[in-house]
Parts: C-alpha cells; structure tokens; sequence
C-alpha cells in the first residue's frame, strides 16, 4: 500500500483520488495518528507527505514520524509535505514573505534526464503547476539537489534520487497542474506499484471496514434516493445484510414521481428493510414563510432528525448510523482537520444528527467522490438507469424555490422540472449533464398569451457540467434546444409564463440556487 500522511490541506483527498485512477491501493493517515510502531505495522511502500495549514517554522508544527525517513521506502513531500521533509532531514525553512499563489512554470534542472520522475514531462521544456504556500525552502537537506526551478522558486522540484526521496513545492494533484498526475504516476512507478488494484477491490476493502466497525450492531441509514445514500445502502446491506434499516423521509420537497421510484427500487429490486415516511405535512407547515436559505435548510435538517429519530425508535433504535457523505460534502461543510475552510451552505447530511442520538456514523464513502461513487454503485449492481441519476440535494426543492415555499409553487416547479428533464432525455443529452433542474424564482412577470394577460412566475432553467459538483460550468445548449423548452414550458406548465437560462459557473455560483 502507499500512504498518505495528511497535514490537513484541502486537497489531500485528490491525492488519494489520482493514486485511484492509477488503481493503486492508498491509505490517508492524518499525521497525528502516526507514531514510529504505528508506521512499522502500516508498512507501506511509499510515502506521500501532503501539504497543510501551518508553517513548519512554527513551534509545535505537524512533523512525520521520524522513522518514517528510515523506511527505506521512497518518500514524495508535497507543499508543506515537502518543507517537513527538508525540516527533518537537515535543510531550512524560511516563512512568510516568500508567499506564492497561483500558476507558474517550472523547467527541468540543467543537466537532467527525460526519464524517471520526469518521464513524459517538460515535452516543450516547461510544465505548468498550480503554487500555494506562503514558506519556502532555504536549505536543501544532505544528499538532496534541485531538480526543477520556476521563477520564483528555486526549489520547487528537489531529489534525493539515491534514497527515492523527492519534494515539490507546488500541488500536482490538483487539476491546475494539468501533467500532474503525470508526476505522481512517475513517483508510484519509481516506487514499484504496478497498478493493478480496482473498485472491485475498493468494495472488498470498504465492506470488511464496514463489518470491523459494526461488529454485530445494527445500522440505520437514510435514504435520500440520490445516488450517494442508495450506494451507501448497498454497500452496508452488502456487509452487514438484514441488520441494515433504511428510512426513507418523503419531505414533500421530491421531484414529480420521485417518491414512489425510490420505494420501489430499494423494495423491489434491492429487497432491502425500507420505512417509508410519509411527511410532506410536517415538513411544509415548518416552510410556511420561511425564505432565508439557510433557515430553510436547518428547519429540513431539524426535522428530518425528529421523522427519522421517531422512526428509529419504533424499531427499537440501532447503534450506527449510515450516511452518504461524499469527500466534496465533507469539505464545504465543515472546517476539515481544523482548517480554516469555510461554511458556504449547511449541507444537511453531514452532523448532528448522530451526537443527538448517540449512534456512530459510518460513512463509507466520506474519500470518494461522486464519479468514483457511480463506479462503486456499477461494481455493486445498481441499475445503470440509477447510478447515472443526476444529483438530487438533501433539502429536495426546497433550494430550487427561493424565497417563500408554498405548495402551489412546489406543483408548478414538478410539472416544470420534469418537461425540462423530458427535454433533455429526448435530446440525448442526460448523460452529458452532471446536473439539470428548474428553480421557480420568487417574482411574477406580465405576459400575453392568446388576447389574454397572464401575471405569472418566472423561471430559471439550470444545467451543469462538472466532475465532483466543486466546480461547475454551465452546459453549452443550443439556442434550438433553449427556444424549445421555453415554449414547452409556457404551454404545458400552468403559472409560468418566462423562462431563464442560468449562465453562472461555479465559483462564483454555486450549482443550487440556494
Ligand atoms: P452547490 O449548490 O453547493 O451544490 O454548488 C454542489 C452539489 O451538492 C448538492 N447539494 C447538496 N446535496 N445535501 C445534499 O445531499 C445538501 O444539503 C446539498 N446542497 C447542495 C447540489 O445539488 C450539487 O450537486
């Protein structure tokens, strides 16, 4: 195995997201967890160091175990990662005033080969990498030289090529250094990894975690009908069989017919233990006149906690609960390791619910992001007509109708949404699309149908690309397919009367309009 020492960066995951793609087996171990016994046992074959918050000039900063340089195994610091390594070998470090964000071009040491760790790489003498690191390197360590330079960072590629120890100052897992996952497929090579290790292998791994962690205990989990909490249930049910509940709270926020597919997917096909909860009543009345979105969201989750605590009770509880929380969730919704990563939207299925009822979250797919979640879901068994499932959020439609819900809005959003997503599907364009829906927007507009007025809603039409839903571009239709969906719209859907496109990216937009 390889392993990954976490110093808290946000991008540590990516790390372990491209070793994936390679098909290579990695652990993440956050630094703490790491002493030199904890180090023999793991027993890895390589090292990465990752990159992190702090500064190594700071007393009491994150270091490795010191035994982990004594391994005899190669070693792969990054961004802070690699100022721990210079740090501890020997060399020096220097903070502040060297800070550097942000694109820049690194070429090769005079002198270097072509091959090894730059195997592939610098075809037109320079490679673009993506910096963010506010220390630099002074010093190098004994036995390290410098491989690569840019122009502000005369050590952003060093080696120890005898040892296989290498360091850079810049983040090749992240999509900006676009050959960077060259240079960790370079790294894993010099390393011995073949790449030979799959998601099949990814499932055997997660189901005998899942079983190590819930002994004979019994699991609950919340099915949302999205793809990430239906993985997580076949997974779970997969390794812990009948001893699996799911509760599936219907919050009167679902698409049209979306209720009665689910139940009948995990009953059906899945043949799995479903409650059904039945609640739009509940959830609705708690909505009336609510319009900021974030009180809307912590109202859906407060009461999505109380259905699912009543149900809970009425089978007699469990210890553990199940949740589909993806890697993407995980770091825009909480401070991750302590960061200072900020909260942009109280995703609903990540937190308190577990404290409040004493159960233990398992979360098997916490690492994975959404397309590795839809290869999970393809090597469990889950028809491809649901694994390929646009997202659907926690909240449901309650963030795709801004300002006040009410039931009449939600009916006229369904009726919209769905010829929108039948536009779609008759184009051939579903699978292309990482996420289409319609928000009703809070304002009515005059129009003229017929002879006649009309005072109706206005809507908005949003479609994205992306890869894990953290960054998003707006699909490219043609103004054909737009004009189209316009006039179906205004003729089948009653209370709408304007139709928008969304053009926004994300950043600066967020997919959801809430
Ligand atoms: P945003 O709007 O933050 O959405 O760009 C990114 C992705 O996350 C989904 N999303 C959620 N999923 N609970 C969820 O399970 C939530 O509270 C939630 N909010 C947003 C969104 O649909 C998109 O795929």
């Amino acid at each position: 195995r390889l392993l990954i020492v976490d110093f808290g960066s946000q991008v540590t995951q990516l790390i372990a997201r491209r070793l994936r793609e390679l098909n290579i087996y990695c652990e993440i171990h956050p630094y703490q967890t790491l002493d030199d016994d904890v180090l023999r046992q793991l027993a890895p074959r390589a090292v990465i160091l990752s990159g992190g918050p702090d500064s190594v000039t700071r007393p009491g900063s994150p270091r490795a175990p010191q035994a982990l340089f004594d391994l005899g195994v190669p070693v792969l610091g990054i961004c802070y990662g690699q100022q721990v390594m210079m740090e501890q070998l020997g060399g020096a470090v220097e903070a502040g005033h060297h800070a550097e964000y942000g694109r820049a071009f690194v070429t090769p040491a005079p002198g270097h080969r072509d091959d090894g760790i730059f195997a592939g790489l610098f075809r037109d003498g320079r490679e673009e990498v993506w910096m963010s690191h506010g220390d630099r390197v002074t010093r190098l360590a004994p036995g390290f030289q410098v491989i690569g330079t840019s122009p502000n960072a005369p050590f952003a590629m060093i080696a120890d090529e005898a040892r296989g120890f290498y360091a850079v100052q810049f983040h090749p897992e992240v999509h900006h250094t676009p050959n960077g996952r060259t240079m960790l497929e370079n790294f894993v090579r010099l390393a011995g990894f073949t790449g030979d290790w799959t998601m099949a292998g990814y499932r055997d791994e997660a189901v005998r975690r899942i079983r190590d962690q819930v002994g004979d205990g019994r699991v609950l989990c919340a099915l949302s009908g999205g793809v990430d909490s239906s993985v997580a249930a076949a997974l779970i049910h997969e390794a812990v069989g009948d001893r699996l509940t799911c509760v599936f709270v219907d919050h009167g926020l679902m698409r049209q017919g979306e209720a009665d597919e689910v139940v009948a997917m995990f009953r059906d096909h899945m043949n799995l233990h479903l409650i059904h909860a039945e609640e739009s009543d509940r959830f609705l009345s708690a909505l009336d006149g609510v319009s900021d979105p974030e009180t809307k969201r912590k109202t859906i989750g407060r009461l999505f906690i109380e259905v699912f605590e009543e149900k809970a009770a009425q089978i007699g509880g469990a210890e553990f609960l199940a949740q589909g929380t993806l890697y993407p969730d995980v770091i825009e919704s909480v401070s991750f390791t302590g960061g200072p990563s900020v909260t942009i939207k109280s995703h609903h299925n990540v937190g308190g619910l577990p404290e409040k009822m004493g159960m233990k979250l398992v979360e098997p797919l916490r690492e994975l992001f959404k397309d590795e979640v839809r290869a999970l879901g393809r090597e469990l068994g889950l028809p491809d007509s649901f694994i390929g499932r646009h997202p659907f959020p926690g909240p449901g439609l309650a963030i795709r109708c801004p300002g006040e819900i009410t039931r009449e809005k939600l009916d006229i959003l369904r009726k919209a949404d769905a010829v929108f997503i039948d536009q779609i599907r008759r184009h051939g364009l579903y699978d292309d699309i990482w996420q289409a829906f319609v928000a009703i927007l809070p304002v009515k507009t005059v129009g003229v149908m017929g002879d006649g007025r009309t005072y109706d809603y206005a809507c908005a039409l949003r479609a994205v690309t992306s890869v894990d839903g953290m960054t998003a571009d707006y699909y490219p239709f043609t103004h054909d397919f737009l004009g189209e969906t316009a006039t179906r719209i205004i003729n089948e859907v009653k209370g709408i009367n304007r139709v928008t496109y969304d053009i926004t990216s994300k950043p600066p937009g967020t997919i959801e309009w809430e």
